[in-house]
């Protein structure tokens, strides 16, 4: 399949959506939070969406096996991994899947594990569950955010039941390795701790960086882990609502049929079919948007070294979120708050991701570099 050239629209385009990104800031302000890319939708989501549309096909959710088939080819062809597709349960959304799951595996007051900084509704999820949340933070930047594995064992001995896993990584948009997983694997199994797994920006890893399923990993595996998931970050179509739920073992099978029916059917028709021409027909738009954002990653490097060298910024290997440390710009207590204030620029504060990162801000680079440019001016109008 060839590549399809995939740009940002323009501004003025944009401010026109009626999504949160484009609703929650005055038109003077330039957005940059918010998980959603500036980019086009697939030609062939969008021509299914209107055809949907034009015949009133707007009903109620039924069995869609067509979901199940498309993503298990794309996990093959992407990622070699064989994933039999009866094993797929569809959610509203991965918000929803992980609430529902965790309802499902525990009581309140039982201990979820997170290594944060984090994805901020990771705590919520905890919260909305009445789940205590132990924290085995990720080492420093210097440390490449390293795993301590040491603090995760510890936990796990301590009777942690769920360990909410962000793979790839967001804020920090690291890819786990292989041996990292099946540490965390056999820790797992020893102390019989449930991994559930947030792959929600797996088809978005760049070709440097191998992604590895959780439950690509073999038995083991597959007997503690369950994957959460969607096309809705890779192919910019979150406001369809549909994600899913991926097992692959007759016990983590068993355990999910006890999910209320009602995760399935209050998914939307239209965001279950998107999905399912997202993993089936759209592997030459997630190509150019690959390209596109592998560009961005490296121009937003390219730009902060040349007008702000002393902000920290590695690379993403995985995703559109850039994890910059602000701390050299003496911006105050809150450099996002300043950033909105002064330079008219909004950014996620590093605090809503973990309280040890309050110096930094989440950019989302999945826009134009005319964009990304003016964006670098508005922090340094900011200090
Ligand atoms: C790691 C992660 N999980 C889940 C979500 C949200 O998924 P959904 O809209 O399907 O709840 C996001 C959105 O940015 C995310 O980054």
């Amino acid at each position: 399949m060839s590549k399809v050239d995939v740009q940002a629209m323009p501004l003025a385009e944009m401010r026109t959506h009626r999504s949160t990104k484009w609703r929650d800031f005055p038109s003077d302000v330039l957005p940059l939070p918010v998980a959603e890319m500036d980019f086009p939708v697939a030609q062939p989501i969008r021509t299914l969406l209107l055809e949907m549309v034009s015949h009133s096909d707007l009903g109620y959710l039924g069995a869609v096996p067509e979901l199940g088939a498309a993503f298990a080819a794309f996990a093959h062809r992407r990622w070699n991994w064989t994933v039999d597709p009866n094993q797929i349960h569809i959610a509203t959304d991965v918000g929803v899947a992980a609430v529902e799951l965790l309802r499902l595996v525990t009581k309140p007051g039982d201990k979820v594990l997170i290594n944060s900084p984090v994805y901020h509704n990771f705590y919520t999820w905890i919260e909305e569950t009445q789940l205590k949340k132990v924290d085995v933070p990720f080492g420093n930047a210097e440390s490449g955010w390293a795993i301590d594995f040491e603090g995760i064992e510890k936990a796990y001995q301590d009777g942690v039941k769920v360990h909410m896993l962000c793979s790839p990584h967001n804020p920090l948009g690291r890819v786990y390795s292989r041996e990292e997983l099946l540490r965390l694997v056999s820790l797992a199994k020893k102390f019989d701790v449930l991994i559930i797994s947030d792959e929600i920006h797996a088809p978005l890893t760049f070709s440097e960086s191998e992604f590895v399923p959780f439950l690509s990993l073999g038995e083991d595996a597959e007997s503690v882990g369950i994957t959460i998931t969607a096309a809705s970050k890779a192919w910019n179509i979150a406001g369809l609502k549909c994600a899913f739920i991926v097992t692959q073992s007759p016990i983590m099978s068993a355990t999910l049929q006890n999910l209320p029916e009602a995760t399935h059917y209050r998914a939307s028709l239209l965001g279950a079919f998107a999905t399912t021409t997202a993993f089936s027909e759209c592997d030459d738009w997630l190509d150019g948007a690959i390209e596109t954002l592998d560009s961005n990653r490296h121009f937003l490097k390219k730009l902060l070294d040349e007008k702000l060298p002393t902000v920290g910024y590695r690379i993403p290997a995985s995703g559109y979120l850039a994890w910059l440390d602000l701390s050299s710009l003496n911006l105050g207590e809150n450099p996002a708050a300043t950033c909105l204030e002064k330079g008219k620029v909004a950014f996620n504060s590093g605090e809503s991701f973990s309280s040890l990162t309050p110096q930094y801000v989440r950019l989302n680079f999945a826009t134009s570099q005319d964009v990304l440019t003016e964006a670098v001016e508005r922090i340094i109008k900011s200090l």
